[in-house]
């Protein structure tokens, strides 16, 4: 692992993300996966960084506990944008705080709340950057990763130079200032460190990241898909396994029928298209997918769809 900071030691968790488009069965395979590894005794720990979490929801947990105790060596934590104020204010905050406040009269809390609307990238790289601290201490053997729809996701991937655009015009207002007394940290010494913070953060979602894709056989996903894939290469990111979800196996109705034959050809599409990938197909069932015992099914298909 090429990293220049001594202290830190090689990371042993594996991460797993789920990703894809709004609605398609990420949470629900993000939990089953999760269940899996906990089943297997390894420490595992669901993370979500949607802004509107349902892991709680689908493992029925109403404990506000950050991580929250599902069963045995299964925790979920619900990201939120607390977690990232304070990771904000940790790395970066008072320093860029002391810069801002130079020229604008403003309060350290008022201050956070700014910065972190006014940079939309700001709280999803702070996200990345928890996670990979996560791994880094590895109290988890396991991390699954439930993502936001997948636009938001790549969003993230633009902060860099989102925040350098940004940061750029502050000492340029600086000097017109002529402060007096320069005592703080320079900015262009915190934009440098921010760049640090940006670049090893990419090099955790390219190294340790396993990228799960989910969809489902229906034309509009099928075309996103295409596109979703493109984005990440041009971030050197590599998805694995691809999950095909809410795929019609019953033919007892013309319903189901009709449905299952418009996806006879997405399906295909599917297949040909990604043929370098492993592919899982997970049915479409007849109720809510909620609580442990759901979840087992969808995990068996998940993971031990040869033996059955
Ligand atoms: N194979 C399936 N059969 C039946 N219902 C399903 C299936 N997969 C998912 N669902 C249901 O579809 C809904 C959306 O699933 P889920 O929350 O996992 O999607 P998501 O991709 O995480 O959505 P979001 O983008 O909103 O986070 C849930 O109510 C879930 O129970
Ligand atoms: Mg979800």
């Amino acid at each position: 692992m090429k990293n220049t900071e001594s202290q830190v030691t090689p990371a042993k968790s594996s991460v797993t993300m789920f990703a894809g488009k709004g609605g398609v069965g990420k949470t629900t395979c993000a939990a089953a996966a999760a269940l899996h590894y906990a089943s297997l005794g390894a420490q595992t720990l669901a993370i979500s960084t949607d802004a509107t979490p349902s892991l709680s929801h689908i493992f029925e947990i109403k404990d506000d506990e950050k991580p929250a105790r599902v069963r045995e060596a299964l925790y979920i934590n619900e990201l939120g944008m607390e977690e990232v104020k304070e990771m904000w204010d940790r790395k970066f905050g008072a320093d860029v705080f002391g810069v801002f406040s130079a020229f604008v009269s403003i309060g350290y809390a008022e201050f956070v709340e700014f910065m972190t609307s006014v940079l939309p990238g700001l709280s999803d790289e702070f996200m990345v950057d928890y996670i990979r601290e996560l791994n880094i201490k590895s109290e988890y053997e396991t991390i699954i990763w439930d993502t936001a729809p997948l636009g938001q996701t790549l969003a993230l991937l633009e902060t860099p130079a989102l925040l350098g655009k940004h940061l750029r015009m502050a000492p340029r207002i600086y000097s017109k200032l002529k402060l007096g007394q320069m005592s703080r940290e320079p900015i262009l010494d915190i934009l440098k460190r921010w760049e640090k913070l940006s670049a090893d953060n990419m090099d955790f979602l390219r190294n340790r990241v396993q990228f799960n894709m989910v969809t489902i056989p229906e034309a509009l996903a099928v075309e996103q898909l295409e596109d979703i894939f493109r984005q990440l290469n041009e971030y050197g990111l590599k998805v694995k396994k691809l999950i095909i979800n809410n795929v019609v196996k019953d033919d007892n109705s013309d319903f189901m029928l009709t449905k299952a034959s418009q996806q006879k050809s997405y399906l295909k599409a599917i297949y040909d298209r990604y043929s370098d990938l492993e592919i899982t197909e997970l049915p479409m069932f007849p109720y809510e997918l909620k609580g442990l015992d759901r979840l087992r099914e969808i995990e068996r298909i998940l993971f031990h769809n040869k033996e059955s």
